[in-house]
């Protein structure tokens, strides 16, 4: 622990999980106090009490991002509990499949809801607040998808790209105002997110859809949640205090063949 995050306060959605879980963990052990957004709100729990565990300092809220009145509920508790927001990372997404020939109109609109609109939603109401401040830190979670064209992924990969899209606009809109924001894209990392599509990708068997993946990999394997953590701490800290707007890649060279 550097102290990279003292007195600071850090919201991570999708925190009951994998990479958000990861990271919020990451965020307490560097000395912010973490707020646990997740859907779930056992998963949330859960994440809560490992950084407990740890000496750290995190709460955990229940909601789901595609909706504006539990985002606004949600935040507004954060405010009261935790005071002002330093740094929040849009981390929660969902995938969805599908090419489009056959991804569904609910394929679409939830990917849409929860990767386009969530990054939205709590990005609007956490920059009202960091732009009162003065300054803050704006993280969202991309993906590779939004840089490639991944097969049947149609909709995860317009929503992703829309998240990249709207990470440029708003480090326009919010540079003036003391607010980074940038956006990771992470390659494929070994989460419950990505075990569906991994299996499938094998036609059923999980070791072969795993060596199928691992091929695309330059570096030989997948990324782990630690990795993309380590790059969302360097974002949300003052070590990147000249980035804003920078689309990072975080894919092991992936998107580089
Ligand atoms: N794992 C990968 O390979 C990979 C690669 C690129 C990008 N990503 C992105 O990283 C992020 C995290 O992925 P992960 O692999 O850790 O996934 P994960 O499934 O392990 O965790 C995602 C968490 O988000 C929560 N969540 C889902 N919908 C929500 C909603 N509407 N409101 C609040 N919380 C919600 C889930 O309950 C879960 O706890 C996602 O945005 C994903 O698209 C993942």
């Amino acid at each position: 622990m550097t102290g990279r995050l003292a007195g600071k306060v850090a919201v991570v959605t999708g925190a009951g999980s994998g990479i958000g879980r990861a990271a919020a963990t990451l965020f307490a052990r560097e000395g912010a106090a973490v707020a646990v957004v997740d859907l779930v709100a056992q998963a949330a729990d859960d994440t809560v009490k490992k950084i407990a565990g740890e000496g750290g300092r995190a709460l955990a809220f229940a909601a789901d991002i595609s909706d504006p009145e539990q985002v606004a509920a949600a935040f507004s508790q954060i405010a009261t509990e935790l005071g002002r927001l330093d740094v929040l990372y849009n981390n929660a997404g969902v995938n969805s499949g599908g090419s489009v020939l056959d991804a569904t109109d609910d394929d679409w609109d939830r990917s849409f809801a929860v990767n386009a609109k969530g990054t939205f939603l709590c990005s609007r109401v956490a920059a009202r607040s960091m732009a009162e401040a003065g300054s803050g830190s704006i993280i969202n979670q991309g993906s590779v998808a939004a840089l490639v064209g991944v097969a049947n992924f149609a909709s995860y990969c317009a929503a992703k790209g829309a998240v990249v899209a709207l990470t440029r606009s708003m480090s326009v809109d919010l540079g003036p105002r003391g607010i980074r924001v940038n956006v990771i894209c992470p390659g494929t990392v070994y989460t419950p997110l990505m075990e569906p599509m991994l299996r499938a990708r094998g036609n059923g068997d999980m070791a072969a859809g795993l060596a199928l993946t691992v091929a695309k990999y330059p570096i030989g394997r997948l990324g782990t949640p630690a990795e993309i953590a380590q790059v969302a701490l360097f974002l949300a800290s003052d070590d990147s205090s000249f980035l804003t707007g920078s689309v990072i890649t975080a894919d092991g060279g992936m998107t580089s063949q």
